[in-house]
């Protein structure tokens, strides 16, 4: 990882835990770790995971993004962090092991980007709606249902930690096209 891809930290957008953590690097495609189905959380990654949750989060609020999962910071567990909300209003989920157990026939398209893939975005249809289980820090298992952006959010992250990519969702054509871009844009970063 090149000093170059690391996000500046904002300490104005960062009042307090868990936005004040430090923000770690992000890992930009295309990247062998982001193909790279994730390692389940144990008991003895609990205390890795607590410190990692407020990075990411602070990661990802200072990029801005809405989610990140634990590859796009280099990490291989099954671990991603949403915050939908406004800037006023944070509502972190910090989301362990999160599994789709129930998804509607129902599809929704809806233009998405990630942070891994900065400043291409493509629409992509998945189901409308689904339902996630998933544990928080403490281990406390969860379920969530879900439509709307978080439906489309919670799909793209546990994606993520099955190494997939919004972009696989996309014909080859256009996949190739937004890859093409980001190694000319990495090659870009890693000169500059
Ligand atoms: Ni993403």
């Amino acid at each position: 990882m090149t000093a170059e891809l690391a996000p500046t930290p904002n300490p104005s957008a960062a009042p307090a835990a868990p936005e004040a953590a430090e923000t770690l690097p992000l890992v930009l495609a295309p990247d062998p770790r982001l193909k790279t189905k994730t390692k389940p959380v144990t008991e003895s990654d609990r205390a890795t995971v607590r410190a990692l949750a407020p990075r990411m989060l602070a990661t990802m609020y200072a990029a801005p993004g809405i989610g990140l999962a634990a590859p796009q910071i280099g990490v291989n567990l099954r671990l991603a962090v949403i915050d939908l909300q406004a800037e006023d209003q944070k509502a972190p989920i910090v989301l362990v092991n999160p599994r789709i157990t129930a998804a509607s026939q129902e599809e929704a398209t809806r233009e998405e980007g990630c942070l891994s893939i900065p400043g291409q975005y493509a629409d992509v249809t998945r189901p409308a709606s689904v339902t996630v289980t998933y544990e928080d820090v403490d281990g406390e298992s969860h379920s969530l249902e879900a439509e709307g952006l978080l439906a489309t959010c919670l799909q793209h992250e546990i994606d993520h930690l099955d190494g997939i990519l919004f972009t696989d969702h996309l014909s080859a054509l256009k996949r190739n096209m937004i890859m093409r871009k980001m190694v000319k844009e990495k090659r870009l970063r890693k000169q500059g």
